[in-house]
């Protein structure tokens, strides 16, 4: 009976019952509810308390009718989460297909920022918040050799399933026989029991023989070839100053589908350093992808919206990755109120339109964007100096970084894209079959620096508080 209709019934032996969402046929529903006759027999006893009756009601919950009218009504007030739990709940006992496309169609449309707010609701009223992605992937990583690279690695290996591992060593892995020696190393170093897989890189120089990078292709051993313009970078000086030279190697790698991992910048003493990224595209990196089609290039450590726009114009076999220090860090940071030797890596951070437009390529999901943390431990001692080297450590807490910039972007939900299944995609590998988890709670301590057995080294410290930890 409808409201207008009740207001009749004035009489003190009347007692009003809401049934909210039956629709106008009451009799007829609550008899395929079966609750019906209980009911008129409870009246008639006199026994029909408020109680009885929100008993007899709740079969409601089990009446098709009554929830696929609930649905619609919830729906159309686009209250999401709530039209997905009455779906999930008639779904659960049996098929309904009604329910089972409304569902779908809802999971297509939820958005991230739907999915964010849930979450925030949850941790508002003290639920932890946990997300599970895929294990991720590093791929862009300097693991040094020796007593550092025993001290470090275990830092990755708990973390990462795999990392293309840089081949910037003194002297430089250049052949497929010293890939194999360090490959052998690095295993060699792991902790026990780990599963961790260094992807191996061959380093690019004027020298370099292309049937040697082809079998080295063909056996598996190297997943990329790495450029170095000579002097860019730590130990760089072996690396191309003549690209004609090294045409035959990148015109074999086209064929053979060998990634280049290229790093990026102009070492000319009259370029800006601020600016070595950019013309480093124009006047290198394009002519390489015009004369070298095919050639699959990952531009490393981008740092400029410059970068961000050059890749976005690229079709698949261009991508990009992206370090958790640039996504954190302008120059600012390195250079106002002091200078923070911790801060200074190459190519250097750029100004804070140039880190949003990074921030904006990683959190995008896009396909060509993925985490290379960039991750170049170097001792204090040889940070502190006054000719420092470049480098940021941050395989200890790059996961936790991520997932507080994820957040606070609204795309936790595009966190697993960046770290554990584009670069797969690119690489033409497999995702990671296993997870890792990350919780948020009270802020996470990471130690100021690792020791080693050549001094210590700094962890990057991102200049705020970390609530996520890895489980
Ligand atoms: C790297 C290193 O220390 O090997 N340093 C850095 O600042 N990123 C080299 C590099 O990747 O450029
Ligand atoms: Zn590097």
């Amino acid at each position: 009976m409808d409201a207008a209709h009740a207001a009749m019934f004035t009489r003190s032996n009347v007692k009003k019952l809401r049934m909210p969402n039956i629709g106008s046929a009451l009799q007829f529903e609550m008899m395929k509810m079966e609750i019906l006759k209980p009911l008129l027999i409870a009246a008639s006893d006199d026994n029909l308390t408020n109680l009885r009756f929100a008993k007899l009601f709740r079969t409601r919950r089990g009446n098709r009718r009554y929830l696929r009218d609930l649905m619609q009504k919830v729906d159309a007030q686009e209250r999401n989460h709530l039209t997905q739990a009455i779906c999930n709940h008639v779904i659960a006992p049996g098929r309904a297909p009604p329910f089972e496309r409304k569902l779908k169609a809802l999971d297509a449309k939820l958005t991230a920022e739907d999915w964010l707010r849930t979450a925030l609701r949850a941790n508002a009223i003290g639920m932890k918040l946990k997300i599970t992605l895929r294990r991720p992937d590093d791929w862009h990583l300097h693991l040094r050799d020796g007593n550092m690279l025993r001290a470090i690695l275990p830092y990755t290996s708990k973390h990462f399933a795999r990392a293309i591992i840089m081949p910037n060593l003194v002297p430089p892995v250049v052949t497929s026989a010293d890939a194999a020696g360090y490959r052998d190393r690095i295993l060699g170093a792991l902790p026990d029991g780990s599963k961790f897989e260094p992807l191996m890189t061959l380093y690019l120089t004027e020298q370099t023989d292309p049937d040697d990078v082809a079998a080295a292709h063909a056996s598996g051993l190297i997943k990329a070839v790495k450029l170095y313009p000579s002097g860019a970078t730590t130990n760089s000086a072996s690396g191309v100053s003549h690209f004609d030279s090294v045409r035959p190697t990148l015109e074999r790698m086209a064929e053979i589908g060998l990634p280049l991992c290229v790093h990026g910048e102009v070492t000319d003493s009259d370029i800006d350093i601020f600016d070595r990224e950019a013309v480093f595209i124009d006047r290198v990196l394009d002519p390489i992808r015009r004369t070298t089609p095919g050639l699959r290039v990952v531009m490393e450590h981008i740092t400029t919206s410059n970068a961000v726009d050059y890749a976005r114009s690229q079709d698949e076999t261009l991508g990009a990755t992206i370090t958790t220090h640039h996504l954190v860090i302008n120059r600012n940071h390195i250079l106002a109120g002091g200078i923070k030797p911790h801060y200074y890596c190459l190519p250097v951070a750029k100004r804070e339109e140039h880190r949003l437009a990074l921030r904006d390529a990683a959190t995008s999901g896009e396909a060509r964007f993925f985490l290379g943390t960039d991750s170049a431990p170097h001792t204090d001692a040889n940070k502190l100096l006054p000719c420092g080297c470049a480098g940021c450590f941050t395989a200890l807490n790059t996961m936790s970084i991520l997932a507080q910039a994820f957040e606070e972007d609204g795309a936790l939900d595009k966190l697993e894209r960046f770290t554990s299944l584009n670069g797969p995609a690119f690489y033409d590998l497999p995702a990671n079959e296993d997870t890792i988890t990350l919780t948020k709670g009270d802020p996470v301590t990471y130690p100021s620096h690792v020791e080693t057995p050549d001094g210590p080294v700094t962890v990057f410290d991102p200049g705020f508080d970390l609530n996520w930890r890895v489980e």
